[in-house]
């Protein structure tokens, strides 16, 4: 086989301005300028930078979107210059041609070879720029890893009720044993702790009412008549915040599950699938309701309690 027949391409003829060769080359026919590519990098580069930093100085949706907005406009530009640049390439085997015995030949054989060593450096110089300003890109994405904020922890299976917190009203009023009187409620609260949601609770003073039950272990959660549950509903999470005096239920208005306040605030309607937790309370020296221990099983959903 003779050597021409052995390469797919033939090397380019001298021809195109300045005597540069046909096909790809610098100012060739085929010449794609690199600066678009340079920009685009650059661009991505302080976009970055510049997303990061509003980040973290907490700056508006909108820098933070138009930072990021550029950062991908300007890879996007780079690599679509950058492909039609290697779009270019000629694939050559086979063995080089012959040198040109002439001087013109000889000539136009030395342009091409420069001209092919600054395609390779200008490949080199963009490499180098696209994984530098790849890099900056990714890592000023890791700042948003602060956005998850802090771990949830145990936070969903406990409250901020301790032994011995006292029960205070929506305005921080200390709840005595003479605060409410027989079959009537309030809202309470652990004391310090108003905007607790998941703690809030429903005190009801049942009194010496004969159908209340008394389950099992909770002999000495209820004194002198005072009995407390969660006022966050085990269906979705809604405050259960209706009462109905003559059935001595609580409704949750979201769904309308509803809680028996007689039997443990066992659901006995709607979807709730477990009962309201109940909280242990005391009385103590100076009359004032407190909790003996926080509720003993999760509040809320019964999803917060799964994993
Ligand atoms: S959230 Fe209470 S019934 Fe659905």
């Amino acid at each position: 086989m003779s050597d021409d027949a052995r390469q797919t391409h033939a090397a380019p003829a001298p021809s195109g301005e300045n005597g540069a060769p046909g096909g790809h080359g610098p100012r060739g026919p085929g010449w794609v300028p690199t600066w678009p590519a340079t920009v685009g990098l650059v661009v991505t580069l302080v976009a970055s930078v510049g997303f990061a930093v509003s980040f973290i100085r907490d700056a508006s949706t909108q820098w933070l979107g138009g930072f990021l907005a550029a950062a991908l406009l300007g890879i996007g530009l780079a690599l679509a210059y950058w492909g039609r640049d290697l779009a270019g390439d000629e694939v050559i085997s086979g063995p080089y041609p012959v040198p040109h015995e002439d001087a013109e030949g000889r000539a136009a054989l030395g342009d091409a070879l420069d001209q092919s060593v600054q395609v390779i450096t200008r490949r080199h110089f963009l490499t180098k720029m696209l994984v530098f300003a790849g890099g900056v890109f990714v890592l000023s994405q890791v700042v948003l890893l602060g956005a998850l904020g802090p771990r949830p922890k145990n936070s969903l299976r406990t409250t901020s009720w301790r032994a011995g917190s006292r029960l205070v009203t929506f305005d921080g009023v200390p709840v005595t044993r003479d605060t409410l009187a027989a079959g009537t409620f309030l809202v309470a609260f652990p004391e310090g702790h108003l905007d607790s949601a998941d703690s809030q609770i429903t005190l009801l003073r049942i009194g010496a009412d004969p159908h209340f039950k008394t389950l099992a272990g909770r002999e000495s959660w209820s004194p002198e008549g005072y009995v407390a549950y969660s006022r966050v509903c085990t269906h979705a999470g809604c405050p259960v915040a209706q009462y109905e005096d003559q059935a001595k239920v609580l409704v949750c208005p979201c769904h309308q599950s509803t809680f028996d306040l007689m039997n443990g605030a066992q659901p006995v309607a709607g979807p709730a699938g477990r009962p309201l937790p109940q909280l242990p309370l005391a009385i103590d020296a100076q009359g004032n309701l407190t909790a003996q221990s926080d509720f003993t099983v999760p509040v809320g959903p019964g999803f917060w309690d799964e994993g």
